[in-house]
């Protein structure tokens, strides 16, 4: 970037309250919004993991009204956002809680649109579509992650299309967000990694986007060290709380970054795979990153030679197109050290050359890949597709 040129923006909307016990705090927070009553959405997983009790002792210790749906399903649907408007509606509350993963948390901002809207969800995709804002959302990530807990962006499931849309809107920001480390330490292994690596996708994204400037690029980049410094120990071990501290510091930076500087190609192919085959977000992601990263390699062996130095990796008597390389074996590394599959048909999808070409273009269509640093036809999607089925 140009600073003599170009022009950027930059601005965060979601108050942060980080720190090891602090979801007990909730009724703190509550307390300074004037919520009269609050409504948790959450998944039988933290019912089941003791995460939702925790907040509920709290909150009637505090005397605060609450309702809590635990049916949050992965990828939330349109089904799911109309049921959960309805019960919303008769209870009377006037803000929702996202507790758990991006699931939870894009539900709690799907609901805010479905409440203060008119008509259909659906009319709603894209950017700044959103006329009114609902209720205020307050994110308890149990995950490190989405970045949810920062973002304006929402995915929902339209089941009747096989289609993940995705809504961008200053209107879903979270009011405030509650990062306590210790929600992580009940997280399944399998779930840390490709969380965590959609973590470094949306880092890695930003950081190298035709749309980063210099502060998503120091976000950026500082979220791909702490990932790499952090995700393995953090995976090896849950309960390691200075990992998960940071995991959970990496992954709302990395969100912070992806707000303005926004994903890319791996975004924009990794939606259709969840769409379409129900491939989990972080999963597709993990297959997808080192695959884009080599394609985008030539936009800027600069960019990514600083992000193979942020991995830890050794470059020092390298020319740039050697040192950028290494970004993409490390990333190949993580993926390997974490035990995530590379291969669709490792999770026994196997796709067709036609289903092959209708990912490659819904993923163009979406618009998402425009942010790519090194321009992409469908036939560059394709071949993307190509490589991890
Ligand atoms: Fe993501």
């Amino acid at each position: 970037m140009n600073l003599l040129l170009d022009t950027f923006e930059f601005g965060l909307h979601t108050q942060l309250h980080f720190g090891v016990g602090r979801v007990k705090q909730l009724p703190e927070v509550i307390d300074k919004y004037n919520y009269k009553k609050v409504f948790i959405c959450t998944d039988e997983g933290i019912k089941n993991s003791g995460g939702l009790e925790l907040i509920e002792k709290s909150l009637m210790t505090a005397g605060i009204n609450y309702e809590v749906f635990t049916g949050v399903e992965p990828d939330p649907t349109l089904r799911v956002i109309k049921k959960v408007e309805a019960l919303f509606q008769e209870s009377n509350c006037d803000a929702i809680i996202g507790l758990g993963g991006g699931s939870s948390i894009d539900t709690a901002k799907g609901v805010s649109i479905a409440v203060a809207n008119p008509g259909d969800i659906n009319d709603y995709e894209g950017k700044n579509q959103v006329p009114n804002r609902g209720p205020d959302i307050i994110a308890i990530p149990t995950t490190a992650g989405t970045g949810s807990e920062i973002t304006h962006a929402t995915v929902l499931k339209d089941e009747e299309r096989r289609y993940k849309m995705g809504i961008l809107s200053e209107h879903l920001h979270p009011r405030a967000a509650i990062l306590d480390p210790e929600l992580l330490t009940t997280l399944p292994k399998g779930l840390a990694s490709i969380t965590g690596m959609d973590a470094l996708s949306h880092a890695v994204e930003s950081y190298t986007s035709n749309q980063a400037h210099p502060i998503t690029e120091a976000l950026g980049l500082y979220a791909i060290e702490l990932i790499g410094k952090w995700l393995r120990p953090f995976v090896a071990d849950r309960t390691n709380i200075e990992a998960a501290s940071n995991m959970m510091l990496a992954s709302t930076i990395a969100g912070a970054a992806f707000i303005w500087g926004r994903v890319a190609a791996v975004h924009a192919l990794s939606h259709p795979l969840g769409g379409r085959y129900k491939i989990a977000h972080g999963m597709a992601n993990s297959m997808l990153l080192p695959v884009v990263m080599e394609y985008n390699l030539s936009s800027n062996f600069g960019k990514f030679k600083r992000i193979a130095l942020a991995l830890g990796e050794e470059v020092d008597g390298l020319n740039e197109r050697h040192a950028a390389q290494k970004a993409v074996k490390s990333v190949k590394e993580l993926v390997a050290d974490l035990e995530i599959p590379t291969n669709l048909i490792n999770l026994n999808v196997n796709l067709s050359e036609e289903e092959i070409q209708l990912v490659a273009q819904e993923a163009f269509d979406s618009g998402i890949a425009t942010a790519n640093p090194r321009q992409v036809t469908v036939k560059d999607l394709e071949t993307m597709v190509q490589v991890i089925k």
